[in-house]
């Protein structure tokens, strides 16, 4: 069998001039822990074209959903942000790694650190359960230059807290932390610099994070990741050293297209 599929597009959002969110149908078949990335494209010159991205809708729900930029000439998002209803997008069969709970050992309070399409996998991860069986306070934080480039923002802050299911069990735990880097903002700032300063643990009522109490996945650029585990190894937190092995923290690079 092959190892890609064919799905239909059911609804395409544009945030902005650079970020938009699809839904597609789901094949029942496709199993995925959230968190998980897999790959999809587009057929180009008689031949897929494919990319890594993350899930953004829970494994729970009938369709998947996907957070992209739009990159001008990029080779697959520049097609992509055209996508309509109906148009037919390739799926691969195979989701995998790393950013998923089981790797994480248990602890007391979650942190989600994301920057620009990072927060993808992070979408996923709030609508599981799971994630509030295992902790008290979730916390996402999502650190973007500019405003308009806070997606998904109504649906933490509003939809989320009334959702039929999901909103009884969040409601009290999930705490989103948007933060913005190059334009006024209630929350400003890079988050490795928020974290470092205390600011951003003040500003949510929780004590400094510390290895013992807490546990972190982090999602976004290379540059992003690298200080921020350098930021958490200084405090002991300790990595999981490979998938199926637990940690403080879990990473996994945001696929950015260049
Ligand atoms: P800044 O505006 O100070 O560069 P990008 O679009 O470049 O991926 O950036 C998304 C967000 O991530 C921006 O707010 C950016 O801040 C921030 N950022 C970029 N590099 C890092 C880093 N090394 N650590 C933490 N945040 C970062």
């Amino acid at each position: 069998m092959s190892n890609l599929g064919t799905e239909r597009v059911l609804h395409v959002h544009h945030w902005n001039d650079t970020l938009f969110s699809f839904r597609t149908t789901r094949d029942p078949a496709l199993r995925f822990r959230n968190g998980h990335f897999v790959m999809i494209g587009l057929p180009v010159d008689g031949k897929p074209l494919l990319r890594a991205y993350s899930v953004a809708s829970a494994n729970h729900d009938e369709h998947l959903e996907f957070f992209s930029i739009k990159v001008e000439n990029g080779p697959l998002t520049s097609r992509l942000q055209h996508l309509k209803p109906g148009d037919e997008i390739i799926v691969g069969r195979k989701p995998v790694g790393t950013l998923v709970l089981d790797d994480l050992r248990p602890g007391r309070n979650l942190y989600l650190l994301s920057t620009g399409t990072g927060l993808a996998p992070f979408i996923s991860i709030i609508q599981d359960p799971e994630t509030y069986e295992r902790f008290e306070k979730v916390v996402l934080v999502h650190g973007v230059r500019q405003v308009d480039e806070l997606a998904y923002a109504d649906f933490f802050q509003h939809q989320l807290p009334e959702h039929e299911f999901l909103g009884e069990m969040l409601k009290d735990k999930l705490i989103y932390y948007p933060t913005v880097t190059r334009e006024q903002f209630r929350n400003m700032g890079r988050l490795t610099d928020l974290i470092e300063s205390g600011k951003l643990c003040a500003d949510i009522g929780l004590p400094m994070i510390d290895p013992a109490s807490d546990r972190v996945m982090i999602c976004g650029s290379e540059a992003m990741l690298k200080d921020t585990c350098k930021l958490l190894d200084a405090r002991g937190f300790q990595i999981s050293p490979r998938q199926g092995e637990q940690g403080d923290y879990v990473i996994e690079r945001a696929f950015v297209e260049k």
